[in-house]
């Protein structure tokens, strides 16, 4: 096989509608920098970030790619690149910095000009209202796992909604919800960095719940013609036997946590019996109060979806331990009620996440989505890889990364030739930027930042990238 089978850019093109629309991703915290700025107040990246040992070199998100000032180079980055489509976060603390609740002119005053700009240029605001830096004030008073969080969500949401609504051209809640429940209050590899298993089951209802509440607050704000989705990070799980009854019955364990735990509430209007049986010795489930699904289950206009790798999925046997995978092949691994389930590493490529390079997994992901829900229009809301590029004579010859792209649109044109009405895709991401607990050391982007001077630099892929997007339209 080719090391890097990678499509002409036309005729991958040719297989998507001219009314596909293109865009890339980015998130608040990764970007910005600006931590003291405009009168923002703390986050619990903020927090965790300057926590000794949380971030891999004690990186922290103060100065980031510093789009906080430089925005403006940034949105002409996108127009060179073609893009119609830019997908943000909002910093909930740049609007909520403080306990009393009143709101700050500095959310407002750094995002207008922004999302204005990217009009400006042509390009369409896709604006996510929560991509994980939570007020830290919230939090001590019990972050996600508590119910002041999303009731405080929705109101935030009706304030943003009052102030940019009329920028914006798809609002998304929370970004996956998965990660901020599972990683920070379960595993505590994220922020809060806690990893209490009955705080993170919590943690996933009132998400749900914020999910709803802010849905219908923009609703309310702006009409029904507002357009909202939410952005999951629906697991792709595969039995490692699929002949194996516990192999299979553990990927439907998972899949119940992974995936139903958000879909069913969301979508389907119901916790997952399963589920709630599954988790029994964990939580009762209480903190499910009256009339909270149904909230949670709002009609949205599309659902984002969020693509990385597979996770294949094995049954322990009695007495035996679970593989610690140095590769990170068990990200889907949420150590939430999985005793005896067990995430393999598969052989074949992998990113510099230690990810497996498994296309497939994405068409499979938006075909059964698009089975499941025949009406709901589906968005890519980030998919991409981290490399160790380099830099050679003044460019970036990312070719995995452009190929690792090239395979990954290639599979969503199979989903869509298979029925999935798919109508975006936005690349994960932008820029380099602080990826989480790993800090600057994992770098996402179509677009190099060096950390030192904050130069931008267009990489190979994003270069591949526009040729696409100028081919499709
Ligand atoms: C997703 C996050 C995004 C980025 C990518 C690599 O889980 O939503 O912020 O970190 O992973």
């Amino acid at each position: 096989m080719e090391r890097y089978p990678i499509a002409d850019s036309a005729d991958l093109a040719a297989r998507f509608p001219s009314d596909f629309r293109w865009g890339a991703a980015t998130a608040s915290y990764q970007i910005e920098g600006g931590a003291r700025e405009g009168g923002r107040g703390v986050s619990i990246w903020d927090t965790f970030s300057h926590t000794p040992g949380r971030v891999l070199g004690g990186d922290t998100g103060d100065v980031a790619c510093d789009h906080y000032h430089r925005w403006r180079e940034d949105i002409a980055i996108m127009r060179e690149l073609g893009l119609d489509t830019y997908r943000l976060s909002l910093a909930w603390p740049r609007f909520q910095p403080t306990a009393d609740g009143g709101w700050n002119r500095g959310g407002t005053d750094f995002y207008r000009p922004l999302l204005e700009g990217l009009r400006e240029a042509g390009i369409s605001p896709l604006v996510t209202l929560y991509h994980w830096d939570l007020p830290q004030w919230l939090e001590d008073r019990g972050g996600w796992a508590g119910r002041e969080t999303p009731q405080r969500f929705g109101d935030y949401a009706a304030h943003v909604a009052a102030e940019l609504g009329d920028l914006v051209d798809t609002w998304s809640t929370v970004n996956e919800p998965w990660t901020s429940a599972y990683l920070g209050y379960g595993f505590g590899v994220h922020a809060p960095g806690r990893s209490d298993p009955a705080a993170a089951l919590a943690a996933v209802h009132h998400l749900n719940l914020g999910h709803g509440l802010a849905a219908r607050a923009i609703r309310a704000e702006l009409g029904d013609s507002a357009k909202v989705s939410a952005a999951l990070n629906l697991m792709a799980l595969r039995p490692a036997d699929p002949d194996s009854d516990a192999d299979r019955e553990a990927v439907r364990r998972l899949d119940a946590l992974d995936n139903r735990a958000f879909t069913g509430p969301m979508l389907d209007g119901a916790y997952p019996e399963d589920l709630i049986a599954d988790t029994a010795h964990v939580t009762d489930w209480s903190f499910v109060h009256d009339g909270d699904v149904d909230t949670a289950h709002v009609r949205l206009d599309l659902l984002g979806v969020n693509y990385y790798t597979t996770t294949t999925v094995r049954a322990l046997g009695e007495g035996e331990a679970a593989i610690d995978d140095p590769r990170g092949q068990d990200m889907a691994q949420c150590r939430v009620a999985t005793e005896g389930i067990d995430c393999v590493p598969q052989a074949g490529e992998v990113t510099a996440m230690g990810w497996l390079v498994d296309p497939a997994g994405l068409r499979d992901t938006l075909v059964d989505l698009s089975r499941r829900y025949p009406d709901l229009p589906l968005v890519i809301m980030e998919n991409g890889a981290a490399y160790d590029d380099e830099v050679v004579d003044g460019s970036v010859p990312d070719l995995d990364r452009t190929s690792y792209y090239s395979q990954h649109l290639s599979a969503v044109a199979d989903a869509r030739d298979a029925g999935a009405d798919v109508r975006g895709y936005c690349a994960w991401s932008l820029l380099d930027n602080f990826e989480w607990s790993w800090g600057y050391h994992k770098r996402f982007g179509i677009v190099r930042v060096d950390y030192a001077t904050q130069e931008r630099l267009i990489k190979g892929s994003a270069r591949w990238y526009a040729e696409v997007i100028a081919a499709c339209h």
